[in-house]
């Protein structure tokens, strides 16, 4: 366009400034040049949790939250869900165009030789508790990778920094399984390179005293369309952990597993796990009217988990992916009897106001943990079902930041309100 700019007036001094605006934004730091004296810092941009503010540059994810649009390297979710693998897309994420069949297959090739841990691990699994949640197993034993591969920390050499990535998206599902097996008092099952990704990663779950044991193709296939859904979310709060956490050129490993801790917590990818709690507390559809209320009670704390998200203002385009697939997963799990619940929540709520004026649609989470519970996996198992596809989008997203020249190591600045300089005084004067 003619001018883009943004001309402004401090009317602190009267003095105009004239801003560059650039892909939508203007940069933060043309504010500094706003000040009332030499001695003035200048002026910052206030914006807690980033509720406004573009941190980087990106190629990998496009989001439109209020059409309700996601695309990976510009292929739309819905399209790779049907039609892709999770290795395919993860192919894609990584290198930005799909891969032909020779490029695929030395991939999967890779990826299916990198799913061994270091037998050291299993000591390291055996430390925790029985009942220790497998996120913590899993952000903590992902951090003591890294002592395991010491070149990682070469982070500005691509090959040495692919092949950790490519050991990352291979372990995080046998480390995952192993989490799992340990809270469940079980032997560890080894990877099996004659499977593919994700019936490698529910054999080495699910296989119980009959080593020819398969998992059903329909719930391998459901899995894997899950794990295509939660590939990448542009900055969603666990990768945006990684890209602060990795930009001190600390190893991937490191970064992954602060990725790892930022996606437990309930509101990201814990959720999953409390819708299932939620469902349950519920316990009946006649109940719904009655939790409804207390979620709009604004006294409460409670809150209608798997609904609402900082970006998209329309439905998930994920969610909707995932109701298709729970028809798939029943026809051979049975259906799970709290979908009724989760069913005629969705219904109560999207016809509601106070849902409606604040735009809270169904997100990815609402009906992926019916999904994971149809499967047979206990509910503290859910956010790792999400933390393994999320790895590829985590160390994508990981390089693009450090190969990028206009990032630096992340250091924000803040509005200090604590006391003014003041005296020490002696213990016996206080
Ligand atoms: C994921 O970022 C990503 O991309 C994440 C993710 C990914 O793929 O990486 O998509 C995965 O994390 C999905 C989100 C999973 N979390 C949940 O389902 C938890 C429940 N949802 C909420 O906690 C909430 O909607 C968030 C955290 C998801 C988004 O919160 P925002 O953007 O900070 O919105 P907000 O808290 O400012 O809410 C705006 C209003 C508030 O009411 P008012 O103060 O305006 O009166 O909406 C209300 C909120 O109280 N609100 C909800 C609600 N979510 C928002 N009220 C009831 N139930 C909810 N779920």
């Amino acid at each position: 366009m003619a001018n883009d700019t943004l001309s402004v007036t401090d009317n602190r001094t009267g003095k105009k400034y004239e801003l560059k605006i650039e892909n939508g934004c203007i940069r933060a730091m043309d504010l500094r040049g706003m000040k009332v004296d030499a001695e003035d810092f200048g002026l910052m941009a206030y914006d807690p949790a980033f509720m406004n503010t573009a941190n980087c540059k990106s190629a990998i994810t496009f989001i439109d939250g209020d059409k309700g649009i996601l695309e990976y390297r510009g292929y739309p979710i819905d399209q790779l869900a049907e039609k892709s693998t999770h290795l395919e897309t993860s192919y894609l994420l990584m290198n930005g165009e799909l891969p032909t069949k020779p490029q695929l297959d030395e991939f999967v090739t890779k990826i299916t030789h990198h799913t061994y841990v270091h037998e050291n691990i299993k000591q390291f699994m055996d430390g925790f508790r029985y009942d220790a949640h497998p996120m913590s197993m899993l952000a903590s034993t992902v951090a003591a990778l890294s002592s395991f591969y010491p070149e990682a920390k070469q982070v500005k050499n691509k090959e040495v920094r692919r092949n950790q990535m490519m050991r990352l998206i291979a372990k995080m599902p046998t480390l995952a399984a192993f989490s799992y097996r340990h809270s469940q008092g079980l032997p560890y099952i080894y990877p099996n390179n004659d499977l593919s990704y994700t019936e490698n990663f529910l054999t080495m779950v699910k296989s119980i005293g009959k080593p020819n044991w398969r998992p059903h193709p329909a719930l391998v296939r459901a899995l894997d369309v899950l794990f295509i859904l939660h590939a990448d979310h542009e900055q969603n709060c666990s990768t945006t952990s990684v890209r602060v956490v990795g930009s001190s050129e600390v190893d991937p490993y490191s970064a992954v597993a602060a990725g790892i801790t930022a996606l437990y917590g309930p509101l990201h990818g814990g959720a999953n796990e409390a819708v299932l709690r939620m469902l349950r507390e519920i316990g009946d559809k006649k109940n719904v009217p009655e939790f409804i209320k207390k979620v709009k009670d604004k006294d409460g704390d409670k809150k209608l988990m798997g609904f609402g998200h900082r970006v998209y203002k329309n439905y998930d385009p994920r969610a909707k992916v995932i109701k298709k697939a729970c028809d798939e997963v029943f026809e051979v799990t049975g259906k799970n009897p709290l979908l009724d619940i989760a069913v005629e929540l969705e219904r109560i709520a999207l016809q509601d106001d106070y849902f409606v004026q604040r735009k809270l649609y169904p997100n990815v989470d609402f009906y992926s943990g019916l999904i994971y519970e149809a499967m047979g996996f206990p509910m503290e198992f859910f956010t790792c079902l999400f933390a393994i596809p999320r790895t590829v989008g985590w160390v994508t997203q990981f390089e693009e930041m450090i190969t990028d020249n206009e990032q630096k190591i992340a250091r924000p600045r803040q509005i200090f309100t604590g006391p003014k300089k003041r005296d020490y005084v002696p213990t016996e004067k206080r």
